[in-house]
């Protein structure tokens, strides 16, 4: 599949291996620090896992971001206004789209998705629920800077990013998307970005990792893919799910346990883990007031507004990209 660049999106070998998928976990796996970049949970199997994560009890952060997107609509309609064109990056939620578009009447609606498949069932679905709303899916990878589609040049634009998927980065690599997301949107386009909030920590560790070990088999998945698509033989039954607070980096880890010294081979090459080693298979930061703010000035845009639920536990922010001035 080709972006708007005509690039690849994603390169397989002959044997049907994502070459991608294979480097980085073959690179991940060789560091004293195994880890893997989290973007690889998300396969088909994934993506359901984290689907019915969303449901659980435990699990606060889109019943808290959807419940800000349901009450908040006026005060999104008065600081956002009308005729502006919706840029979602990823394909979109059934549920918390809606919500934002009905609130704010806008121009046209364009998800960015690297996945074309996703996006166009996302982009079928949302013009069935909205009739009369152009819709103009553009299949990309978004950690990248995108072409937007030349119907929405005339629109000021609202870049939506919900789900605290920021959250997933490391400070240097948020900065560089949401810098990507400026550029992309330009100068005057505004922002709505949701972040989870620092609290509990007894709150945060239980919601990723749920009594009902939903969370756990997410992380699984992650094992499972690796040793159907490159060969593998890691023992799943000498790993266990944890997640950890990591305090100084304000974030939820997930980590995949060794319960005893294992060996493996992934590709043919072999790897060993001592006991109690672990494999770091995600990152969820959490924000308060003062460092989402932070992260967004560092990126070029200027925070406007901020909601929260009624229990406070995730955040929506707007931000504006401002033009780049002189300033002390
Ligand atoms: C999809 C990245 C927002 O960090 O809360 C949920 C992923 N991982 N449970 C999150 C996730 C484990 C989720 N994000």
């Amino acid at each position: 599949m080709a972006n708007n660049d005509g690039l690849k999106l994603v390169d397989k070998d002959e044997s049907g291996v994502d070459t991608k998928f294979r480097a980085d976990i073959l690179l991940g796996l060789s560091q004293a620090q195994k880890a893997t970049p989290a973007r690889w949970l998300y396969d088909d199997a994934g993506s359901q896992l984290f689907e019915d994560i969303t449901q659980l009890p435990e699990y606060y952060p889109t019943r808290a971001e959807t419940e800000i997107l349901s009450s908040q609509g006026a005060s999104f309609a008065e600081m956002i206004g009308e005729g502006r064109a919706v840029v979602e990056f990823g394909s979109g939620s059934s549920v918390k789209t809606p919500l934002l578009l009905s609130a704010i009447a806008p121009a046209a609606y364009v998800p960015l998705d690297i996945s074309g498949d996703f996006l166009r069932a996302a982009a079928a679905d949302l013009a069935q629920k909205f009739p009369g709303l152009p819709v103009h899916p553009v299949e990309a990878d978004f950690m990248r800077q995108v072409e937007l589609p030349d119907a929405v040049a005339g629109y000021p634009k609202l870049g939506f990013f919900p789900g605290s998927t920021i959250g997933n980065m490391v400070a240097r690599t948020a900065v560089d998307l949401l810098r990507n997301m400026r550029e992309t949107l330009g100068v005057g386009a505004r922002l709505l970005i949701g972040m989870d909030l620092i609290k509990d920590t007894g709150v945060l560790i239980a919601a990723y990792d749920d009594a009902a070990g939903v969370t756990a088999q997410f992380n699984y998945n992650l094992v499972r893919r690796i040793n159907r698509e490159l060969g593998g033989d890691i023992p799943l039954e000498h790993l266990r799910h944890e997640a950890r607070w990591n305090d100084d980096n304000a974030r939820i880890e997930m980590h995949l346990v060794a319960l005893s010294d294992i060996t493996f081979t992934v590709d043919g090459r072999g790897f060993a883990m001592k006991a109690g080693e672990t494999i770091h298979t995600e990152n969820s930061h959490k924000f308060n007031r003062r460092t989402s703010n932070m992260l967004l000035l560092a990126s070029g845009w200027e925070p406007q507004a901020r909601w929260l639920d009624s229990a406070e536990q995730f955040s929506l922010l707007l931000a504006e990209a401002k033009p780049n001035r002189s300033a002390p």
